[in-house]
């Protein structure tokens, strides 16, 4: 299928807002859908990148519960963390909102009444578990038992997570109320449901006939739901904390998390609309025009809501247009254990940049080397250190250095005219650009390792150019074949600012004022003729810095005081 397209929506995953976010978070979603996003705008593409807090949902409203604070407290505190982490690391959303905002009650409340109104749910009347002690209902996390398939005595009631298996509250053995810990009964009560049953045939043609480019891990889970059978599913749950279901005698009810979280990205987009309608136009063109793309960035656990549930929620409305790709990514593992925010085991964003400021780049560097595109990743600190000094340093960092250094030392800081180009210029120079393409295509598929490995590979072409034919000794000799080297070499350093640009945000930028120029696009990215003659450079300062073993040993060291705390007190 190849449609041509004017514009692409793309949204990230919206994170619960009840803690920080780590580098899960990061290599998982963010670091991949900004690189996207990067890489579509120095294209000059009609582009908009949506993100913000999920501030719904029973975790959110336990939380609140245990500490004794309402739940828009609880995520009052978190968005804005999360929100300045996103700003730190130079994910460069359009728009960051979030779901307790009045213009997404709005949005997701009119959308629910929509499908309401159209007869697109089935409303039925069940036994479910309910707290005498709380007078509450039990959704989801706010109950707890046994698992029935691997025995774990903490499962939830919407999911087991010792061994992955997604649950009901009915399958729980020996359930008890997480809020009192009582023995729950069973109680009458009324909910809607998506009858995905109903939407099996076109889901099915959709994604099994005409999304077979789609990743395999993506393309393998939706295809063992749908070999599955789908059923229908309740959007609406007994909670005080949600949006509330908009219909008569839906009093206590609000709408399912899941129900609700996927339409934030529309009205975040409406948000975004109202603010600045001369640059991003009206909202609908974004959701309601064939002519635009919409990517999903998403994590695993994400995959059956995003290619199943919310396209047949915009299907069910019938003016929306579906998802082009839900590139999901599978899960970073941090030292070979899984990270876990209630065991603290994982590296938040804001502490890390308090231990290594402004070195951004370096995780996104790492993050997006080591990215779980395929399978599951493990991130160490060894390997962060020797990607740091071994690659970012060794090869990009001491590439441009030489590079501006030795004009410095030579040609004043100006960029020296070049003469004749020998076999050997010629051969750089089209090595270099043939490396382009196929960072493109990579780009192009999401296969954003490879893409970083090939700009990767533009900047040794550059260290392999300057390290065979030696300027530094040149100089004594012939000015004039010297000159041309780094004639040459800058124009290689100046590609290099467009082609990390997606990867390196902060370090294209400091290249772009070494380099003293700021206008590059990618349509430049294998020119050689970006900087010229004459053209004065900024002095040089070096890109990157050595990572010593004992900032490293550090942070092992922080691990493990984590792991004790959690033997002390499992
Ligand atoms: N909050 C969910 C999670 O962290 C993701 C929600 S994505 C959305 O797993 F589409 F629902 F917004
Ligand atoms: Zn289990």
């Amino acid at each position: 299928m190849s449609k041509e397209f004017k514009r692409t929506l793309i949204t990230s995953a919206l994170p619960y807002a009840n803690g920080p976010v780590h580098i899960g978070h990061l290599a998982g979603v963010y670091v991949p859908a900004d690189i996207y996003a990067r890489y579509l705008r120095l294209k000059g593409e009609d582009v908009l990148f949506i993100g913000g807090s999920d501030e719904h949902g029973v975790p959110i409203a336990l939380k609140a519960k245990d500490e004794g604070v309402t739940p828009q407290e609880v995520v009052d505190r978190y968005h804005y963390i999360i929100k300045k982490s996103f700003e730190d690391f130079g994910i460069s959303f359009d728009v960051y909102s979030r779901t307790s905002s009045a213009i997404h009650k709005k949005t997701a409340s009119d959308f629910f009444r929509t499908l309401y109104d159209k007869g697109e749910f089935v409303e039925q009347t069940s036994e479910q578990y309910y707290d005498e002690e709380a007078k509450q209902f039990l959704a989801d996390r706010y109950i707890t038992g046994i698992c029935p398939h691997c025995g774990n005595e903490r499962a939830y009631g919407d999911q087991c997570e010792a061994c992955g298996t997604s649950l009901s509250p009915m399958d729980l053995i020996e359930p008890k109320s997480a809020i009192s810990g009582s023995v729950p009964v069973l109680k009458e009560t009324k909910h809607w449901y998506l009858p995905l049953d109903k939407h099996e045939a076109w889901l099915e043609k959709w994604i099994l006939e005409d999304h077979k480019e789609w990743k395999p891990n993506v393309y393998g889970q939706c295809k063992s739901w749908l070999d599955m059978g789908l059923q229908p599913r309740a959007v609406s749950r007994d909670l005080d904390w949600g949006v509330p279901v908009p219909v008569e005698g839906a009093e206590g009810k609000v709408l399912y998390v899941w129900f609700d979280a996927p339409i934030g990205y529309i009205s975040n987009t409406i948000e975004v609309c109202q603010d600045q309608p001369e640059k991003y136009g009206d909202w609908t063109k974004w959701w309601k025009d064939e002519a635009t793309k919409t990517i999903n960035f998403i994590g695993k656990d994400n995959i059956v809501f995003h290619c199943i549930v919310f396209p047949a929620m915009l299907k069910a409305d019938g003016s929306y247009i579906l998802p082009e790709n839900v590139p999901a990514n599978e899960f970073l593992n941090l030292e070979g254990d899984k990270i876990s925010t209630s065991r603290n085991w994982a590296v938040w964003l804001h502490e890390y940049l308090e231990d290594f400021p402004e070195k951004q780049d370096v995780l996104r560097y790492v993050l997006t080397a080591n990215a779980p595109e395929t399978k599951d990743n493990d991130f160490t600190w060894k390997d962060f250190q020797a990607r740091n000094n071994n690659e970012l340093v060794a090869i990009l960092g001491n590439f441009v250095n030489r590079a501006m250094v030795l004009t410095q030392k030579f040609f004043e800081g100006k960029v020296p005219a070049r003469a004749a180009l020998t076999d050997y210029d010629q051969q750089t120079l089209e090595e270099f650009a043939s490396v382009k393409k196929e960072l493109e295509t990579n780009l192009d598929n999401f296969r954003f390792r490879d893409a970083l490995k090939d700009a990767m590979n533009l900047a040794r072409i550059g260290n392999k150019y300057l390290a065979d034919t030696e300027p530094w000794k040149l100089a004594k000799t012939d000015m004039e074949r010297t000159a041309t080297i780094l004639n040459i070499a800058l124009q290689i350093t100046a590609n290099l600012a467009i082609a990390f640009e997606p990867f390196l945000p902060f370090s294209a930028e400091k290249i772009k004022r070494l380099i003293n120029k700021s206008d590059l696009k990618w349509s430049q990215l294998g020119s050689a003729d970006l900087l010229p003659d004459e053209h004065p450079l900024n002095p040089p300062t070096l890109l990157f810095e050595k990572i010593e073993d004992e900032a490293v040993a550090k942070q092992v060291q922080k691990l493990e005081d984590s792991k004790k705390a959690n033997e002390a007190n499992p």
